[in-house]
C-alpha cells in the first residue's frame, strides 16, 4: 500500500462533487461507510431529477451526509468547502459524442470555468487536496498500446479537449507558490457498474437484454476498452485523496481490455437473452482503443484493480433486473 500522508491526519470531512451522478454518488456512499462526513453538491437535484434520486437514494438520509442542489458555474463556493480535508472534483458534463453539438458551451462552462470557480476557491481556503475526475479520452486514438500519463495528450473530441483543459488547470493552479493544494487527477478509463449512465454502452446493452429495445453499435464493435468496475474506481480515488502525493496526474484503468463484440457476448451469457443489435455508422471522436498504464496508480496508490468484467457486468444485470423487478435474468 502506499504511504498515507499522517501529517494530513486522517479523513474527516470530504467534498464531492458530481454526487447525484454515476461515480460520484458511489464515491458519497463508500465515503460515508468509511465515517468520512461528506458535503455532497450537483447541480441536479433529486427532487427534480429522477436519475438523481435513484443514485442518491441509499445515501440522501444517511447521518453525516448533506446534499447541496448548487450548479458551480454560478453558485456561491466557498460555503460548501468550509474545513474539508478533500475536495472530489467530479462535476462535469460526460459524453464524446453530444460534445461536437450545440452542448458544447456547457461542457466549456461546467468541466472548464466552473474548474476555475472552485480552483479560486480552494486555493483561497488552503484546502490540502483535491482530487480531479480526467479520462482517459485526453490520450486521443493510440495503437493500443498501454497509454502512460507521460505520453503526449491527443484529444480527440471536444469533450476530452475541455477534460485535458480542466486537470490542465488545476494543475496550474496547483503550481503557483502561493497554492497549499495538492492536486491529484485521475484519468478514469470507462466506468461501469450499478448506475451507471444511461448513454453508456454496457447500460444500454444490459438495459436491452431486459426490455428488448434495439443497442446501435457505432462502428464494427472492434473499438477496444479498458472497462473499469466502479469499485475500483472509488477505492483508487478515496486512495488518491489520503496518500503521501505530489501534484500528479494517475490513470485509473481496471485492466479488463475488451471489444465491444467481446462485451456484447458476455452481456448474451450473462442475461440468457439475446440482444438487438443494430450495426450504425462510426461516430467521430470515438477512438479504437483505450489501454491504460497502471505502474503509477500501482506505484503511488498501492491500487490494483480487483473486478473482472464477468463479475461487473452481472453486478450491473443485478442491480438493473432488481429496477425492472424481471425474473428473466440468469445470473
Ligand atoms: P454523471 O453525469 O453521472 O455525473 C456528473 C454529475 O455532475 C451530474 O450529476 C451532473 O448533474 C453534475 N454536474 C455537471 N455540471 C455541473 C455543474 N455545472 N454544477 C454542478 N454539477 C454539475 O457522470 P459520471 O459518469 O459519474 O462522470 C463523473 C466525472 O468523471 C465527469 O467529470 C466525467 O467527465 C469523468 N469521467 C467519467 C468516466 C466514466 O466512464 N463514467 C470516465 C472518465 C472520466
Ligand atoms: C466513457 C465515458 O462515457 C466518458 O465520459 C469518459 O470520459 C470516457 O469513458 C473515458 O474513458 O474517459 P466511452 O469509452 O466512449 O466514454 O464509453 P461508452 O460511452 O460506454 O462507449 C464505449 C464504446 O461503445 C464507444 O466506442 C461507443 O461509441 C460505443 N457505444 C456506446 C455504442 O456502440 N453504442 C451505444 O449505444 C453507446
Amino acid at each position: 500500500m502506499a504511504t498515507t500522508d499522517i501529517s494530513r491526519g486522517p479523513l474527516r470531512r470530504a467534498v464531492v462533487t458530481g454526487a447525484a451522478g454515476f461515480i460520484g454518488s458511489h464515491l458519497c456512499q463508500t465515503l460515508l461507510s468509511l465515517g468520512v462526513s461528506v458535503i455532497g453538491a450537483d447541480r441536479r437535484s433529486p427532487d427534480q431529477h429522477q436519475g438523481a434520486a435513484i443514485n442518491l437514494a441509499a445515501i440522501l438520509h444517511q447521518p453525516g451526509f448533506i446534499f447541496i442542489p448548487g450548479d458551480l458555474r454560478t453558485c456561491a463556493v466557498e460555503p460548501l468547502l468550509l474545513d474539508a480535508d478533500v475536495v472530489f472534483h467530479l462535476a462535469g458534463i460526460p459524453g464524446v459524442h453530444p460534445s461536437w453539438g450545440a452542448d458544447f458551451d456547457d461542457y466549456v462552462a461546467s468541466n472548464i470555468s466552473a474548474t476555475q470557480r472552485l480552483m479560486r476557491a480552494i486555493t483561497r481556503l488552503r484546502i490540502p487536496r483535491l482530487v480531479v475526475a480526467s479520462s482517459s479520452s485526453v490520450y486521443g486514438a493510440t495503437d493500443g498500446s498501454p497509454s502512460a500519463e507521460t505520453d503526449r495528450p491527443r484529444p480527440a473530441s471536444p469533450y476530452a479537449v475541455t477534460k485535458l483543459a480542466e486537470e490542465q488547470l488545476c494543475l496550474a493552479y496547483a503550481a503557483r507558490p502561493d497554492c497549499d493544494t495538492t492536486v491529484v487527477a485521475l484519468r478514469y478509463f470507462t466506468v461501469y457498474g450499478p448506475r451507471q449512465r444511461e448513454d453508456m454502452f454496457i447500460q444500454r446493452l444490459v438495459t436491452a437484454a431486459m426490455t428488448g429495445q434495439r443497442v446501435s453499435i457505432y462502428g464494427d464493435g472492434n473499438q477496444r476498452r479498458d472497462f473499469t468496475y466502479i469499485d475500483d474506481a472509488v477505492s483508487a480515488t478515496i486512495a488518491a485523496a489520503t496518500a503521501y502525493l505530489p501534484n500528479s496526474i494517475i490513470n485509473v484503468g481496471g485492466g479488463t481490455s475488451a471489444t465491444l463484440n467481446d462485451v456484447l457476448d458476455h452481456t448474451q451469457k450473462i442475461t440468457g437473452q439475446t440482444i438487438n443489435v443494430h450495426i450504425a455508422d462510426p461516430r467521430s471522436g470515438d477512438v479504437p482503443a483505450t489501454c491504460a498504464n497502471s505502474s503509477a496508480a500501482r506505484r503511488l496508490l498501492g491500487w490494483n484493480p480487483r473486478t473482472d468484467l464477468n463479475t461487473g457486468i452481472s453486478a450491473q444485470a443485478d442491480w438493473l433486473a432488481t429496477r425492472y423487478s424481471t425474473s428473466s435474468v440468469a445470473i
